[in-house]
């Protein structure tokens, strides 16, 4: 369970830097929000902008945890947030690993992070949602929020609570129906896709996060960090 202790800044660098640097002081499950994060971080070493009024949130695992779990617990995350947005009336997609998008735009990214020499020690997700924000400059095309898709600002402590409640909802729901869930939802199966300057059709996921890729001549499986999807396209 998570939330059971919530640590809640006006401006931070980032959440997931914050629990990452300061592990040893908090408990299994602890939350951290913030307003805003001067650093916020996306994957692969990308900016995640954080201005106020979104949310951002991390929350670090130390118990029940192995590398092998990884995709179950992002699985879990991105299950909640299509949950959670769908309680709002918006309909969204998973895109592998781990992006949600509305319509093609992005509204939340998620960023594990795992700590320990040689041991897994700890596991720390970190969440972002677009809440409010309504102008996203030059990535307005491809980024949205809740507010911008049903005209109306919502309150981000209250939301944020909701996303704890969900996540803690998800913990009694076995593996094997959280992934059926999370592929239900995913928009990558069926996509063509550019690998290793080979075609190849993304044919399903495995329950440990691989991707099965069809090729003309062969196929292949993929594991979460060797691929890309900036560029899919349709069959
Ligand atoms: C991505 O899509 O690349 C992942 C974005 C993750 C952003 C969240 S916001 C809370 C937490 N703190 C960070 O610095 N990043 C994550």
């Amino acid at each position: 369970m998570i939330g059971k202790k919530v640590v809640s800044f006006k401006s931070i660098d980032s959440t997931n830097t914050y629990l990452k640097e300061n592990q040893e002081n908090f408990v299994d499950g602890t939350v951290v929000v913030s307003k805003i994060q001067e650093k916020g971080r996306g994957r692969g070493d990308r900016v995640w902008e954080s201005t106020n009024g979104n949310l951002y949130l991390s929350f670090i695992l130390k118990e029940n945890i192995s590398y092998g779990r990884i995709f179950n617990i992002l699985s879990r995350v991105c299950v909640s947030v299509i949950n959670l947005l769908g309680k709002y009336e918006i309909e969204a997609k998973i895109k592998y690993p781990n992006d949600i998008l509305v319509k093609n735009r992005k509204i939340s990214g998620i960023l594990i992070e795992t700590y320990g020499n040689l041991v897994l020690e700890g596991i720390i997700v970190g969440i972002g949602i677009n809440v409010n924000q309504i102008d996203f400059g030059t990535l307005n095309h491809k980024a949205t929020s809740i507010n911008n898709e049903i005209n109306r600002e919502i309150d981000v402590e209250a939301f944020q609570s909701e996303f704890v409640e969900t996540y803690n909802k998800t913990l009694i729901v076995d593996d094997m129906s959280i992934f059926d869930e999370y592929l239900k939802h995913s928009m990558v199966l069926g996509k063509g896709i550019d690998y290793q300057g080979t075609n190849y059709k993304i044919n399903t996921i495995s329950p440990s996060g691989e991707l099965l890729l069809t090729g003309e001549v062969e196929t292949k499986r993929v594991s979460l960090n060797e691929i890309s999807l900036e560029e899919l396209y349709d069959e």
